[in-house]
Protein backbone atom coordinates (compact mmCIF):
# COMPACT_ATOMS: atom_id res chain seq x y z
CA UNK A 1 0.00 0.00 0.00
CA UNK A 2 1.09 3.17 -0.97
CA UNK A 3 5.03 2.31 -1.27
CA UNK A 4 7.15 5.32 -0.39
CA UNK A 5 5.05 7.65 1.18
CA UNK A 6 5.75 6.80 4.43
CA UNK A 7 3.31 6.54 7.15
CA UNK A 8 1.79 9.88 6.49
CA UNK A 9 0.51 8.15 2.89
CA UNK A 10 -0.42 4.65 4.88
CA UNK A 11 -2.70 7.41 7.55
CA UNK A 12 -4.25 9.39 4.34
CA UNK A 13 -5.96 6.25 3.06
CA UNK A 14 -8.12 6.16 5.57
CA UNK A 15 -7.35 2.32 6.83
CA UNK A 16 -9.06 1.65 9.89
CA UNK A 17 -6.93 -1.03 11.57
CA UNK A 18 -2.90 -0.78 12.35
CA UNK A 19 -1.07 -2.86 9.76
CA UNK A 20 0.53 -6.08 11.56
CA UNK A 21 4.55 -4.76 11.07
CA UNK A 22 3.42 -1.13 12.90
CA UNK A 23 2.14 -3.60 15.85
CA UNK A 24 4.72 -3.25 18.73
CA UNK A 25 5.37 -6.28 22.16
CA UNK A 26 2.89 -5.26 25.30
CA UNK A 27 5.34 -3.60 26.69
CA UNK A 28 6.88 -1.72 24.56
CA UNK A 29 3.34 0.26 24.15
CA UNK A 30 2.76 3.78 26.07
CA UNK A 31 -0.81 3.13 27.10
CA UNK A 32 0.23 0.70 29.57
CA UNK A 33 0.13 0.63 33.38
CA UNK A 34 3.89 2.53 33.19
CA UNK A 35 1.99 5.33 32.57
CA UNK A 36 0.71 6.82 36.05
CA UNK A 37 -0.62 10.11 36.39
CA UNK A 38 2.06 11.42 38.32
CA UNK A 39 2.57 14.89 39.77
CA UNK A 40 5.98 14.45 38.27
CA UNK A 41 7.33 16.97 35.67
CA UNK A 42 10.63 17.91 34.19
CA UNK A 43 11.42 21.63 35.13
CA UNK A 44 10.87 24.68 33.52
CA UNK A 45 13.65 27.19 32.96
CA UNK A 46 13.32 31.08 32.30
CA UNK A 47 16.54 31.75 30.63
CA UNK A 48 16.15 35.30 30.77
CA UNK A 49 16.53 35.36 34.65
CA UNK A 50 18.94 38.34 35.29
CA UNK A 51 20.29 35.94 37.64
CA UNK A 52 22.72 34.18 35.86
CA UNK A 53 23.98 32.30 37.93
CA UNK A 54 20.63 30.64 39.13
CA UNK A 55 20.35 29.97 35.48
CA UNK A 56 22.89 27.89 35.09
CA UNK A 57 22.14 26.19 38.25
CA UNK A 58 18.98 24.94 37.46
CA UNK A 59 19.81 23.68 33.72
CA UNK A 60 23.03 21.56 35.74
CA UNK A 61 20.47 20.35 38.48
CA UNK A 62 17.91 19.47 35.53
CA UNK A 63 20.70 18.01 33.62
CA UNK A 64 21.53 15.97 36.68
CA UNK A 65 18.13 14.70 37.98
CA UNK A 66 16.49 14.70 34.55
CA UNK A 67 18.28 14.46 31.62
CA UNK A 68 15.44 17.00 30.36
CA UNK A 69 14.24 20.04 30.66
CA UNK A 70 11.76 22.84 28.94
CA UNK A 71 13.19 26.70 28.33
CA UNK A 72 11.60 29.46 27.88
CA UNK A 73 12.46 33.18 27.21
CA UNK A 74 15.64 31.68 25.68
CA UNK A 75 15.90 34.20 22.66
CA UNK A 76 15.37 32.83 19.60
CA UNK A 77 13.01 34.82 17.95
CA UNK A 78 9.32 33.09 18.05
CA UNK A 79 8.72 33.82 14.76
CA UNK A 80 11.98 31.27 13.73
CA UNK A 81 10.01 28.92 15.58
CA UNK A 82 6.67 28.73 13.62
CA UNK A 83 8.54 29.45 10.37
CA UNK A 84 10.17 26.36 11.11
CA UNK A 85 7.03 24.26 12.04
CA UNK A 86 5.52 25.44 8.54
CA UNK A 87 8.37 24.66 6.91
CA UNK A 88 7.56 21.09 8.51
CA UNK A 89 4.14 21.43 7.50
CA UNK A 90 5.18 22.14 3.81
CA UNK A 91 7.56 19.47 3.26
CA UNK A 92 5.34 16.43 4.37
CA UNK A 93 2.81 18.34 2.30
CA UNK A 94 4.47 18.06 -1.05
CA UNK A 95 3.56 15.27 -3.64
CA UNK A 96 4.94 11.40 -3.04
CA UNK A 97 6.90 12.44 -5.75
CA UNK A 98 8.96 15.40 -4.65
CA UNK A 99 9.33 13.74 -0.88
CA UNK A 100 10.80 10.41 -3.09
CA UNK A 101 13.64 12.72 -4.19
CA UNK A 102 15.16 12.60 -1.31
CA UNK A 103 15.02 9.37 -0.19
CA UNK A 104 18.65 6.63 0.49
CA UNK A 105 18.01 5.55 -2.68
CA UNK A 106 17.34 8.58 -4.56
CA UNK A 107 18.83 11.37 -2.45
CA UNK A 108 21.47 13.65 -4.06
CA UNK A 109 22.81 13.96 -1.67
CA UNK A 110 24.16 11.51 1.89
CA UNK A 111 23.50 14.39 3.88
CA UNK A 112 19.54 14.86 3.40
CA UNK A 113 17.33 11.69 3.81
CA UNK A 114 13.39 11.13 3.83
CA UNK A 115 12.47 8.18 5.48
CA UNK A 116 10.09 6.24 7.68
CA UNK A 117 10.00 4.89 11.17
CA UNK A 118 13.98 4.45 12.41
CA UNK A 119 15.60 1.50 11.33
CA UNK A 120 13.27 -0.40 9.30
CA UNK A 121 15.92 -3.27 8.93
CA UNK A 122 16.65 -3.39 12.65
CA UNK A 123 13.50 -3.41 13.91
CA UNK A 124 10.76 -5.81 14.96
CA UNK A 125 8.26 -3.43 14.97
CA UNK A 126 8.22 -0.59 13.05
CA UNK A 127 7.50 2.82 14.54
CA UNK A 128 4.90 5.59 13.18
CA UNK A 129 6.45 8.39 12.21
CA UNK A 130 7.94 9.85 8.51
CA UNK A 131 11.60 12.30 8.66
CA UNK A 132 13.46 14.41 6.91
CA UNK A 133 17.22 14.26 8.02
CA UNK A 134 18.96 16.98 7.39
CA UNK A 135 23.01 16.81 8.53
CA UNK A 136 24.41 20.45 8.09
CA UNK A 137 27.76 20.37 6.25
CA UNK A 138 28.07 24.11 5.26
CA UNK A 139 25.49 26.91 3.95
CA UNK A 140 26.77 26.29 0.40
CA UNK A 141 25.80 22.32 1.00
CA UNK A 142 22.21 23.23 2.40
CA UNK A 143 21.62 25.82 -0.28
CA UNK A 144 22.07 23.12 -2.99
CA UNK A 145 20.67 19.90 -1.57
CA UNK A 146 18.14 20.22 1.22
CA UNK A 147 14.72 21.22 -0.12
CA UNK A 148 13.74 24.30 -0.95
CA UNK A 149 10.23 24.41 0.95
CA UNK A 150 12.01 24.15 4.15
CA UNK A 151 16.15 24.75 3.96
CA UNK A 152 15.94 28.58 4.53
CA UNK A 153 14.01 27.91 7.75
CA UNK A 154 15.40 25.07 8.72
CA UNK A 155 19.41 27.28 8.28
CA UNK A 156 17.80 29.97 10.38
CA UNK A 157 16.46 27.64 13.19
CA UNK A 158 19.55 26.61 13.52
CA UNK A 159 21.47 29.63 13.63
CA UNK A 160 19.32 32.14 15.61
CA UNK A 161 19.48 29.14 18.18
CA UNK A 162 23.40 28.82 18.28
CA UNK A 163 23.66 31.67 21.06
CA UNK A 164 21.42 29.50 23.37
CA UNK A 165 22.88 26.18 22.53
CA UNK A 166 26.53 27.92 23.15
CA UNK A 167 25.08 29.38 26.93
CA UNK A 168 23.56 25.85 27.59
CA UNK A 169 27.01 24.22 26.94
CA UNK A 170 29.05 26.62 28.73
CA UNK A 171 26.84 26.42 32.10
CA UNK A 172 27.13 22.60 31.69
CA UNK A 173 30.92 22.72 31.17
CA UNK A 174 31.54 25.41 33.67
CA UNK A 175 29.69 22.62 36.53
CA UNK A 176 32.33 20.17 35.11
CA UNK A 177 35.37 22.16 35.93
CA UNK A 178 35.49 23.17 32.08
CA UNK A 179 36.58 26.90 32.35
CA UNK A 180 36.33 28.23 28.20
CA UNK A 181 34.67 26.59 25.35
CA UNK A 182 37.60 26.36 23.10
CA UNK A 183 38.20 24.68 19.75
CA UNK A 184 38.68 21.36 21.56
CA UNK A 185 35.79 21.59 23.60
CA UNK A 186 33.64 23.11 21.20
CA UNK A 187 34.63 20.28 18.66
CA UNK A 188 32.99 17.82 21.75
CA UNK A 189 30.72 19.56 22.70
CA UNK A 190 29.07 21.01 19.74
CA UNK A 191 31.88 20.02 16.59
CA UNK A 192 28.86 19.04 14.47
CA UNK A 193 24.38 19.22 13.85
CA UNK A 194 21.73 17.52 12.69
CA UNK A 195 18.29 19.06 11.73
CA UNK A 196 15.11 16.41 12.09
CA UNK A 197 12.09 17.64 10.82
CA UNK A 198 9.37 14.91 12.41
CA UNK A 199 5.84 13.79 11.15
CA UNK A 200 3.79 11.46 13.50
CA UNK A 201 0.38 11.07 11.00
CA UNK A 202 -3.21 10.21 13.02
CA UNK A 203 -2.95 6.56 13.34
CA UNK A 204 -5.85 4.33 13.50
CA UNK A 205 -4.73 2.23 16.44
CA UNK A 206 -2.45 4.34 18.24
CA UNK A 207 -2.49 2.31 21.81
CA UNK A 208 -1.13 -0.68 19.23
CA UNK A 209 2.19 1.29 18.08
CA UNK A 210 4.60 4.09 19.35
CA UNK A 211 5.80 7.04 17.52
CA UNK A 212 8.68 6.73 18.57
CA UNK A 213 9.85 3.68 20.92
CA UNK A 214 12.19 3.89 24.06
CA UNK A 215 15.59 5.32 23.70
CA UNK A 216 18.47 7.62 24.31
CA UNK A 217 19.95 10.46 21.88
CA UNK A 218 23.07 9.93 20.79
CA UNK A 219 23.93 13.51 21.30
CA UNK A 220 25.53 15.62 23.21
CA UNK A 221 22.81 17.95 23.62
CA UNK A 222 19.07 17.93 21.83
CA UNK A 223 16.50 20.64 20.98
CA UNK A 224 13.30 20.15 20.79
CA UNK A 225 10.83 21.89 19.14
CA UNK A 226 7.19 20.78 19.49
CA UNK A 227 4.29 21.42 18.28
CA UNK A 228 1.20 21.86 21.04
CA UNK A 229 -0.30 17.91 20.01
CA UNK A 230 2.40 16.60 22.72
CA UNK A 231 3.09 12.83 23.02
CA UNK A 232 6.29 12.90 24.13
CA UNK A 233 7.23 10.80 27.05
CA UNK A 234 10.55 10.74 29.39
CA UNK A 235 11.21 8.45 31.78
CA UNK A 236 12.03 9.78 35.65
CA UNK A 237 15.17 8.82 37.02
CA UNK A 238 13.56 9.16 40.34
CA UNK A 239 10.13 6.97 40.07
CA UNK A 240 10.56 5.21 37.05
CA UNK A 241 7.23 6.65 35.57
CA UNK A 242 6.84 7.81 32.31
CA UNK A 243 6.30 11.54 32.45
CA UNK A 244 4.59 13.84 30.17
CA UNK A 245 6.41 16.27 28.50
CA UNK A 246 3.10 19.21 27.95
CA UNK A 247 3.96 22.06 25.13
CA UNK A 248 4.68 25.36 26.21
CA UNK A 249 4.27 27.93 23.75
CA UNK A 250 7.47 29.30 22.42
CA UNK A 251 9.47 26.58 24.47
CA UNK A 252 12.05 24.23 23.49
CA UNK A 253 12.38 20.89 25.06
CA UNK A 254 16.22 20.17 26.38
CA UNK A 255 18.27 16.99 26.49
CA UNK A 256 21.12 15.66 27.55
CA UNK A 257 22.44 13.14 24.95
CA UNK A 258 24.88 9.44 25.51
CA UNK A 259 27.93 12.01 24.49
CA UNK A 260 27.28 14.28 27.08
CA UNK A 261 26.79 11.55 29.74
CA UNK A 262 30.13 9.89 28.44
CA UNK A 263 31.93 13.39 28.85
CA UNK A 264 30.53 14.20 32.04
CA UNK A 265 31.47 10.86 33.35
CA UNK A 266 27.80 9.84 34.09
CA UNK A 267 27.41 13.34 35.88
CA UNK A 268 24.77 14.20 33.14
CA UNK A 269 22.08 11.68 32.52
CA UNK A 270 21.07 11.22 28.89
CA UNK A 271 17.44 9.55 29.54
CA UNK A 272 15.19 7.28 28.30
CA UNK A 273 12.06 8.51 26.55
CA UNK A 274 9.60 8.16 23.27
CA UNK A 275 6.42 9.44 22.11
CA UNK A 276 2.93 8.30 21.86
CA UNK A 277 0.86 7.76 18.77
CA UNK A 278 -1.77 9.83 18.26
CA UNK A 279 -5.21 8.82 16.86
CA UNK A 280 -7.10 11.89 16.38
CA UNK A 281 -3.98 14.67 15.28
CA UNK A 282 -0.85 14.88 13.28
CA UNK A 283 1.95 15.78 15.07
CA UNK A 284 5.18 17.28 14.30
CA UNK A 285 8.55 18.01 16.09
CA UNK A 286 11.89 19.64 14.98
CA UNK A 287 14.65 18.37 17.00
CA UNK A 288 18.26 19.52 16.22
CA UNK A 289 21.06 17.39 17.63
CA UNK A 290 23.87 18.96 18.77
CA UNK A 291 26.62 16.40 18.70
CA UNK A 292 30.49 16.18 18.81
CA UNK A 293 32.68 16.40 15.29
CA UNK A 294 32.09 12.03 13.91
CA UNK A 295 35.42 11.75 14.01
CA UNK A 296 36.45 13.35 17.43
CA UNK A 297 36.93 11.03 20.54
CA UNK A 298 34.91 10.89 23.71
CA UNK A 299 35.33 9.74 26.86
CA UNK A 300 35.51 11.29 30.30
CA UNK A 301 37.05 14.77 30.39
CA UNK A 302 40.20 15.15 32.02
CA UNK A 303 38.69 17.71 33.55
CA UNK A 304 35.80 16.01 35.45
CA UNK A 305 38.77 12.64 36.14
CA UNK A 306 40.95 15.16 37.24
CA UNK A 307 39.73 15.05 41.04
CA UNK A 308 40.55 11.38 41.54
CA UNK A 309 37.07 10.06 39.89
CA UNK A 310 37.33 6.36 37.81
CA UNK A 311 36.25 7.36 34.59
CA UNK A 312 33.14 5.32 33.78
CA UNK A 313 33.56 4.90 29.92
CA UNK A 314 36.74 4.14 27.61
CA UNK A 315 37.25 6.06 24.87
CA UNK A 316 35.47 5.32 21.48
CA UNK A 317 35.16 7.59 18.01
CA UNK A 318 31.68 9.45 18.12
CA UNK A 319 31.22 8.17 14.69
CA UNK A 320 31.75 4.35 15.64
CA UNK A 321 29.11 5.23 18.52
CA UNK A 322 26.86 6.83 16.17
CA UNK A 323 27.01 3.70 13.77
CA UNK A 324 26.81 1.12 16.24
CA UNK A 325 23.52 3.69 17.44
CA UNK A 326 21.99 2.85 14.33
CA UNK A 327 22.61 -0.54 13.64
CA UNK A 328 20.20 -1.80 16.13
CA UNK A 329 16.53 -1.13 16.66
CA UNK A 330 15.26 1.21 19.46
CA UNK A 331 15.90 -0.66 22.48
CA UNK A 332 16.20 1.80 25.90
CA UNK A 333 19.55 2.95 26.81
CA UNK A 334 21.33 -0.07 25.57
CA UNK A 335 23.85 1.98 23.29
CA UNK A 336 26.07 3.66 25.83
CA UNK A 337 27.38 -0.11 27.24
CA UNK A 338 29.31 0.20 23.56
CA UNK A 339 31.69 2.96 25.85
CA UNK A 340 31.45 0.79 28.64
C1 LIG B 1 12.64 11.62 19.48
O1 LIG B 1 13.05 11.65 20.62
O2 LIG B 1 13.16 10.85 18.64
C2 LIG B 1 11.50 12.49 19.03
C3 LIG B 1 10.97 13.36 20.10
C4 LIG B 1 9.68 14.03 19.74
O3 LIG B 1 9.22 13.95 18.59
O4 LIG B 1 9.05 14.63 20.63
FE1 LIG C 1 15.12 11.27 21.04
Amino acid sequence: VNKGNGVKGLSETGIKALPDQYIQPFEERLINKFVNETDEAIPIIDMSNPDEDKVAEAVCDAAERWGFFQVINHGVPLEVLDNVKAATHRFFNLPVEEKNKYTRENSLSRNVRFGTSFSPRAEKALEWKDYLSLFFVSEDEAEQYWPDVCKNEALEYMNKSKKMVRKLLEYLGKNLNVKELDETKKSLFMGSVRINLNYYPICPNPDLTVGVGRHSDVSSLTILLQDQIGGLHVRSLTSGNWVHVPPVPGSFVINIGDAMQILSNGRYKSVEHRVLANGSNNRISVPIFVNPKPESVIGPLPEVVANGEEPVYRDVVYSDYVRYFFKKAHDGKKTVDFAK
